[in-house]
């Protein structure tokens, strides 16, 4: 065994220039969680203990994001590291560039882009808006993007620079400069790029030991052809809920990683205590996939906590009855009955008045189609329920654990058994800085040791 003073140290372990561009401590990041989920006492605690996390934006009015953004801001000294997410939404695309407006005003520097199928215009306001020339004429960023992806079609668009066509046009309508138009061609569109394995909330169900060596070649190939002097590293999200799986990250080349389920059983997550406790039970077989629903018509799925709720397989049910029935009023007397009783807790009726009013206000084409179209209007009353249901959750209404939406993935399982007989079990001592300190450095004597031991067996 190595001598105490040289045992290796978890600062040391991924990319130096990660830890040097976002001044944290580790090579970790706790990715976003929607609807504030990654709360301001989240991130607060994060960027004081030097390391980096991403607001929960998504899902919240952007007014919302303003005042917690101001909150983290007054709470944390200058410097101390924090993001927001930048959920891209297909369903309201206005509600991207209110968000970019905020960014923009509040000079947030670094942003977590998620769920993009293409970089949209908005985004990438974002990224040039923040470049300019630096004395030695390479191009200063002042925008950082950590892109989370899990499909090489996607990542692929943020390794190259952002597309000419959309730049061009920001350019005319005044929204970047001209000097930045330019420079724009010069930088990939992000610095990180996260290769997302299976993991709780959204997921393709990828596997981290093909998706991060992929993304790794993808990345050199694009370089090559590119010629930019800028290197975008590559980080591993999806399964890591223990130093096991974080070292294993390492050894697959990626320059950092970042954790997700683990960080929302945690005293800071905006999340209820009674979802917190069902969460530090879950063992590895009690999750499963249901439907996402804000992409509910395109079918993408999340995986969530099945253990205390039916919520996935009522889900489920409600997209099959999407993808098989003309309309709501095809619903058969029987279940149309169940389903207002036990899933939605109304009438039907009442879901799309409640609907219709939120639509009303801010997307009134979108309401317009729905009311010509019945099965966009089934998708919409359908839609309801998952928003619902993970408002369920996080208010914690104990007679409605049945319906709770809640989004996490097996590495809380993984970390609920590495953590069984230590000071952490009780998720309430589980501060979401302690457990990224405990992970990083058992994650490096782990790394050492399995080093070692191969090193010993070679002889
Ligand atoms: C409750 C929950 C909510 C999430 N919400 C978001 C989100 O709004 N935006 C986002 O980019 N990622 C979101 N994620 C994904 C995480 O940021 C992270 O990428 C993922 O959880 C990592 O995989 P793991 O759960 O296996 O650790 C969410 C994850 C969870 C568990």
């Amino acid at each position: 065994m190595r001598e105490p003073d040289r045992a290796l140290s978890p600062a040391a372990l991924g990319d130096a220039g990660f830890r040097a561009d976002h001044g944290v401590r580790y090579a970790y990041v706790a990715g976003a969680m929607g609807n504030g989920i990654a709360s301001e006492e989240w991130v607060i605690r994060l960027a004081r203990a030097g390391i980096l996390g991403f607001f929960g934006a998504g899902g919240l009015p952007t007014g919302r994001t303003a005042s917690a953004i101001r909150r983290i801001r007054a709470a944390i000294a200058p410097g101390q590291p924090f993001g927001v997410n930048f959920l891209h939404n297909p369903v309201l695309p206005a509600a991207e560039d209110e968000l970019v407006d905020l960014l923009l005003a509040e000079r947030v520097q670094e942003i977590e882009a998620s769920a993009f199928i293409r970089a949209t215009p908005a985004l990438v306001r974002y990224r040039v808006s923040g470049l300019s020339r630096r004395a030695d004429g390479g191009v200063a960023i002042a925008h950082r993007v950590m892109a989370k992806v899990s499909r090489p079609e996607v990542a692929r668009q943020f390794f190259a620079p952002p597309e000419a066509a959309i730049v061009e046009r920001l350019r005319r309508a005044g929204a970047v400069t001209d000097e930045q138009a330019r420079l724009a061609a010069l930088a990939p569109l992000a610095d990180d790029v996260c290769a997302e394995a299976d993991s709780g909330g959204h997921t393709d169900r990828r596997v981290a030991y093909t998706l991060v060596p992929h993304f790794r070649r993808l990345r050199d190939e694009i370089a090559a052809a590119t010629g930019l002097a800028q290197r975008v590293r590559i980080g591993s999200a999806g399964g890591i809920g223990t130093p096991d799986a974080a070292a294993a990250a390492f050894m697959l080349g990626a320059d950092f990683v970042m954790t997700g389920s683990i960080n929302q059983c945690t005293p800071e997550a905006g999340l209820s205590d009674t979802a917190k406790d069902m969460l530090a039970q879950a063992d590895l077989p009690d999750f499963d996939i249901a439907p996402a629903g804000d992409m509910f018509e395109i079918g993408a799925k999340v995986q969530v906590l099945k253990r205390g709720s039916l919520f996935a397989s009522r889900a489920n049910r409600l997209y099959e009855l999407y993808r098989t029935l003309p309309d709501l009023a095809a619903i058969p007397a029987e279940t149309l009955r169940e389903i207002e009783e036990r899933y939605l807790g109304r009438s039907i009726d009442a879901v799309w008045q409640e609907t219709a009013g939120f639509y009303a206000g801010r997307a009134p084409a979108e309401l317009a189609e729905a009311e010509a179209n019945p099965r966009k209007k089934m998708a919409m009353v359908f839609r309801w329920y998952f928003v619902h249901c993970g408002r369920l959750a996080i208010d914690g209404r104990a007679d409605q654990r049945a319906n709770f939406q809640i989004h996490s993935g097996p590495a809380m399982a993984a970390a609920n058994r590495w953590l069984k007989g230590t000071s952490l079990e009780d998720w309430r001592r589980r501060n979401v800085d302690v457990l990224a300190d405990r992970l990083m450095a058992e994650t490096a004597r782990l790394f050492e040791e399995r080093l070692e031991a191969v090193r010993l067996r070679a002889g």
